[in-house]
């Protein structure tokens, strides 16, 4: 039996591995499908569908969904992509994001993929949440302002530091990020070196006394858009 699952995004032929997902297998073969709330340390968790794709014509999350052989994968189509957008933008008017002051600037996935989808302006009016901060812990703090509940901290804490820091509360749009203490972050167990920390996507938690350490034009992707590496893999393939 082969161990391979053939199939195809865009017309490209892909090999499948069995268990991996299609984001997964996308990433293997040097395909970008632009995701959020997944990352390859976590368990998919299928939140935010940034990464949806069509699969034989209809709508998946990417993160989520197996391999199956011979499936017909759309990713890079105006369509998909329009979806993309409006998602993107409708995070930026559901929270406070102030791309010019925040430190994450120019290592932000949100940001990052709104440059690369070509995203000028949000269609949406803005919201302008009433969101708070949390900086009572000595090393690290919490700026809800930012978040985008892709529950990546959730998930790191629980399943890689081993720990329960982080949790949701509320429904809707009161839904919010918060801690395993009554109190405040200082009254956790988190520590600095948490995975939970370092695997936020955007600005909601970081690291204090670290802000800005890396000037403008050195930053993640000052010099290449977000899922180059990984498209990267397809064009050393290509060349070898
Ligand atoms: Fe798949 Fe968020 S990356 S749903």
């Amino acid at each position: 039996m082969s161990d391979t699952i053939p199939f195809t995004i865009d017309g490209v032929a892909v090999e499948g591995r069995p268990g991996q997902t299609i984001l997964q297998a996308a990433d293997d073969a040097g395909i970008y499908i632009p995701r959020l709330c997944a990352h390859k340390e976590l368990h998919p968790f299928g939140s935010c569908r940034v990464c949806t794709v069509k699969v034989n014509g209809r709508p998946q999350s990417a993160c989520t969904m197996p391999c199956a052989k011979g499936m017909v994968v759309e990713n890079n189509t105006p369509e998909l992509l329009e979806h993309r957008r409006g998602l993107v933008e409708m995070l930026f008017v559901e929270g406070n994001h102030y791309c010019m002051f925040c430190e994450k600037s120019g290592n932000c996935e949100l940001q990052a993929l709104a440059y690369r989808l070509g995203i000028m302006a949000p269609r949406y009016p803005f919201q302008f949440p009433d969101r708070n901060v949390d900086a009572s812990h000595p090393d690290v703090l919490i700026d809800r302002n930012r978040c985008i509940l892709c529950a990546r901290c959730v998930r790191a804490s629980h399943d890689l530091d081993g720990k329960n820091v982080f949790q949701f509360v509320g429904r809707g749009s009161k839904k919010r990020i918060w801690i395993n203490a009554e109190a405040k972050l200082k009254d956790t167990n988190l520590d600095v070196t948490d995975k939970a920390v370092e695997i936020c996507p955007v600005g909601a938690i970081l690291k204090k006394r670290q802000g800005y350490a890396v000037p403008v034009g050195q930053r993640l992707y000052d010099h290449q858009p977000i899922g180059s590496d990984i498209e990267a893999k397809r064009a050393a393939a290509a060349q070898a």
